[in-house]
């Protein structure tokens, strides 16, 4: 009950309410991913413009895979973590060897590819092929303790991956990667981690750990 409220009010709450982003035009496998390790530890508005120039750039998985990697690294610089970047272009070049130059829609050599984990596949396998694999970020894991109450450490592995068993069952048929963006996209914009905008959320009515006064407690999480 309140997980079908959950699913089926964040999905048409993502599509009446979802940013324009530039890596949400098409569903270029190749442009999801660029986004996905951008994104990863760095905030949206710093990446958009450089997201846009290395697009630019870099058009093509070939035009990645053939730079030299000193343009990479320069077309990189100010984002930080620049080991993003050489795996990302080793990424690249793995996929022109092993895969013919296409991002291949297999969970296994998706998470094979050079600096992808666990969050990064599952995010290119929902958003690009809209195949029903968990993506979830500590974006997520906030939404979902929430909502939920669940009061396990969110630093566990455990809790993660009962998070992840969790985030799949809700997955809508058919409907993955606009679910897996919702998700994101609420932790982003409404379930925020300091002064959550309640009265703006669509599935406020059923959030049990809202219920039980604990939204800003939510989620545990021990060490740093
Ligand atoms: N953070 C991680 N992935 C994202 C996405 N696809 N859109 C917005 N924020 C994100």
């Amino acid at each position: 009950e309140a997980e079908q409220h959950f699913s089926r009010e964040l999905l048409s709450w993502y599509r009446a309410n979802k940013r324009t982003l530039p890596w949400r035009v098409n569903r270029d496998p190749y442009r999801i991913w660029v986004s996905e390790i951008m994104l990863q530890q760095t905030r949206v508005d710093t990446v958009i413009p450089y997201y846009e120039r290395f697009m630019d750039r870099f058009p093509t998985i070939r035009a990645l895979a053939e730079a030299p990697e000193a343009e990479v690294l320069k077309c990189w610089e100010g984002l930080g973590y620049y080991s993003r970047a050489r795996n990302l272009q080793a990424g690249a070049r793995m996929v022109m060897e092993l895969y013919g130059g296409e991002v291949p829609d297999d969970k296994t050599s998706v998470a094979g590819l050079k600096g992808v984990g666990p969050y990064t596949s599952g995010a290119i396998m929902s958003i690009a092929f809209n195949r029903a694999e968990p993506a979830v970020d500590g974006n997520v894991m906030r939404v979902l303790s929430r909502y939920f109450c669940l009061e396990e450490d969110i630093a566990k592995p455990k809790t993660r991956i009962g998070i992840e068993k969790l985030a799949v069952s809700l997955i809508p048929e058919g409907a993955a990667g606009d679910f897996n963006q919702g998700l994101m996209e609420l932790g982003a914009l409404v379930c925020t981690p300091k002064s959550p905008s309640c009265l703006l959320c669509p599935v406020m009515e059923h959030c049990a750990g809202r219920i039980a006064g604990k939204e800003h407690e939510l989620p545990i999480k021990t060490k740093a």
